[in-house]
């Protein structure tokens, strides 16, 4: 098989795992959600109690650590992590490690080791910028604020999860901000991306959307 490289970016809440896991399966491609790699590095730091500013420390954890993907959840050291990733917690102190260059440049390394010898659909904030900058496609994909969420807060709330449409609302705001902000990598829609807008939008539409234009664009070569 070609190895083929798809790259999705966007903010939080927009369906870029939802639609890059689909994408993947349809493709025969490999899922790969960066997000859970620094989400993972966030869980350790909050585990050893390591403080924010210790930066280096905290750079030397992501070097370390072995963080393999899966399809049911994300293994670190052997240890699997499903739903302790993805409290308000971990989401927004992966967002705050997401700045340490350090932290970035270890990640970015297992990234690339991944796509150099299998077809990845790849999700994140800096996969068409950084990580993969000769992907065969690239989409930079968003919906409103407001849309993505109440699509989290109905994600939330269907896991049995009691919380507020406000508060989730401020937390995605939040680290939008710290992500297009920061000074490494920050979310940004590469040159040449295709903006999709996804607000009134299904999941289905969105992913037959990509698909056919990945079908073209890779020539049948998937
Ligand atoms: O990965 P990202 O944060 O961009 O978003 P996601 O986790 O894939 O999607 C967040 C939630 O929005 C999930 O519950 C999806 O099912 C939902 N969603 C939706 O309702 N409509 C879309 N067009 C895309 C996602
Ligand atoms: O699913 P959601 O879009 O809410 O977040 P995520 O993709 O799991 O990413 C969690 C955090 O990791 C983001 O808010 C970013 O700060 C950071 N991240 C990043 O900086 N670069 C990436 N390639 C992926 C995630």
């Amino acid at each position: 098989m070609k190895k083929f490289q798809v790259a999705i970016d966007g903010p939080a809440g927009a369906g870029k795992s939802t639609v890059a896991r689909r994408l993947a399966d349809k493709l025969g491609a490999v899922y790969v959600d960066t997000g859970a790699m620094y989400r993972a590095i966030a869980w350790r730091v909050l585990q050893d109690g390591i403080e924010l500013m210790n930066e280096k420390k905290i750079s030397s954890l992501a070097e370390a650590l072995t963080i393999t993907l899966d399809t049911d959840g994300v293994y670190v050291d052997g240890l699997k992590l499903t739903d302790e990733i993805r409290s308000n917690q971990v989401s927004l102190l992966a967002s705050d490690i997401a700045k340490i260059a350090g932290v970035r440049k270890a990640l970015v390394k297992k990234q690339q080791l991944i796509s150099q010898s299998q077809a990845v659909v790849m999700d994140g904030r800096d996969i068409g910028t950084h990580v993969l900058p000769h992907a065969d496609v690239k989409i930079f994909l968003t919906a409103s604020i407001e849309a993505r969420a109440q699509r989290r807060y109905q994600e939330l709330r269907a896991k049995g999860e009691s919380t507020q449409l406000e508060v989730i609302h401020k937390e995605i705001a939040d680290r939008d901000e710290n992500d297009r902000k920061r000074t490494f990598a920050p979310l940004r829609q590469a040159e040449d991306a295709l903006f999709v807008e996804t607000t009134s939008l299904t999941i289905e539409e969105v992913t037959e959307m990509i698909f056919q234009l990945c079908r073209n664009k890779l020539g049948g070569e998937e």
